[in-house]
């Protein structure tokens, strides 16, 4: 007999007739015990657990299970109120979710766009107390009772641009404008902490906000510009 074929026709992943496995020998035992399984009973008992985690998933979404969930120590609070642009909002959110995602699915502020998604980009810039972050990398639990502002947060009671936008559209700062939003609001954060920042200072505040279409030199003018006031 083959040595990889046992006594019912059944094959063993690189086994042999008397339930050894391959050049090394070892017996492919279960975890119960000291039987020998075969591939088959093998790819059984993956499905069936894999059975398990699925229903594990669908009773996890059952009312009541997060509730279990928000009640059990330690757990965070699932609805918190968010201070964005000068509004309270309620929102639902889980305990790893980041603020770019709070930003964009739960609340449509769309303005804040996400690219790398892991702090590399600076495409997600928000002001967090009038500091710039990237919204990609901060939890959102951990901004409850600070006040955040987006790039929808810039406009004047009367829809009127911020003058670091216009600026921005004066110098044609935007090409795809992809990148823009985080621009904008590193540029508002860099003048907000200093009015009249130098060239270096302008250089090295916008240094964590990439631009693929190379735009560098509109952003620079316009933040220069924006400093003269417009
Ligand atoms: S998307 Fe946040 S830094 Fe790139
Ligand atoms: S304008 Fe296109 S990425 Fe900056």
């Amino acid at each position: 007999m083959p040595k990889n074929i046992i006594n019912d026709g059944r094959k063993l992943v690189g086994g042999t007739s008397d339930g050894t496995s391959g050049a090394e020998g070892r017996p492919v035992h279960s975890r119960a015990g000291n039987k020998a399984v075969s591939r088959r009973d093998f790819i059984k008992g993956v499905i069936s657990s894999g059975a398990t985690i699925a229903a594990a998933g669908y009773v996890s979404q059952v009312p009541g299970a997060s509730r279990a969930w928000a009640a059990s120590p330690g757990a965070l609070e699932r609805l918190i109120s968010l201070k964005v642009n000068g509004r309270m909002r309620r929102v639902d959110i889980l305990p790893q979710e980041t603020l770019a995602a709070t930003l964009r699915y739960k609340l449509g502020l769309t303005g804040t766009k996400l690219s790398c998604d892991r702090g590399e980009c600076g495409t997600c810039t928000v002001l967090i107390d009038d500091v710039a972050y990237y919204a990609c990398t901060t939890l959102t639990h951990s901004v409850r009772n600070r006040s955040i502002t987006t790039i929808e947060g810039l406009e004047g009671p009367s829809g009127e641009l911020h003058p670091v936008q216009k600026a921005f559209v004066e110098e044609l700062g935007p090409q795809c404008g992809f990148c823009t939003p985080g621009q904008i609001m590193s540029a508002v954060a860099l003048l907000k902490a200093n009015p009249h920042p130098t060239r270096d200072e302008i250089l090295v505040s916008m240094s964590g906000n990439l631009c693929r279409c190379g735009s560098y030199d509109h952003y620079f003018k316009a933040i220069m510009r924006a400093t003269q006031g417009g």
